[in-house]
């Protein structure tokens, strides 16, 4: 079980908001994985990836909206980690899954509660400052 934890908070409403939801989608995801009665957990899995990569892009692009609207200088940049963050999420071997979903899982756990949590603890909040 992932928590939100008070540190993320950035103060921005809406985005707080959208990176609670994330740190959602990978309960859901956790879930999945812990889920012992299911044998093949392909459709969940392409499920909540699905989810997971319509709500990125879609959270992204309310965050680099934001940034342009305060005028932050370093969007661009931080807009290319978003690119490769999506980027990795689109390069996910849909055949390999089927393979060991679990430890298919597992690693995409690591990569977005890795990825999430130090992107907001740090890159996010350059652009509240
Ligand atoms: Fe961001």
């Amino acid at each position: 079980m992932y928590q939100w934890k008070d540190e993320y908070v950035l103060g921005i409403e809406e985005i707080d908001n959208q990176h609670r939801r994330l740190i959602e989608i990978a309960n859901q995801i956790y879930a999945i994985m812990q889920d012992q009665w299911r044998t093949d957990k392909y459709n969940q899995i392409l499920e909540v990836l699905t989810e997971l990569k319509d709500y990125t892009v879609y959270h992204f692009k309310a965050e680099e909206e934001y940034m342009a609207k305060i005028g932050y200088k370093k969007r661009f940049s931080h807009a290319l980690e978003h690119s490769a963050f999506i980027a990795k999420l689109n390069a996910v071997d849909l055949s390999e899954i089927d393979e060991s979903q679990d430890k298919y899982l597992l690693e995409l756990l690591g990569v977005i509660t890795d990825w999430v949590v130090k992107h907001i603890m740090t890159t996010d909040r350059l652009y509240t400052q």
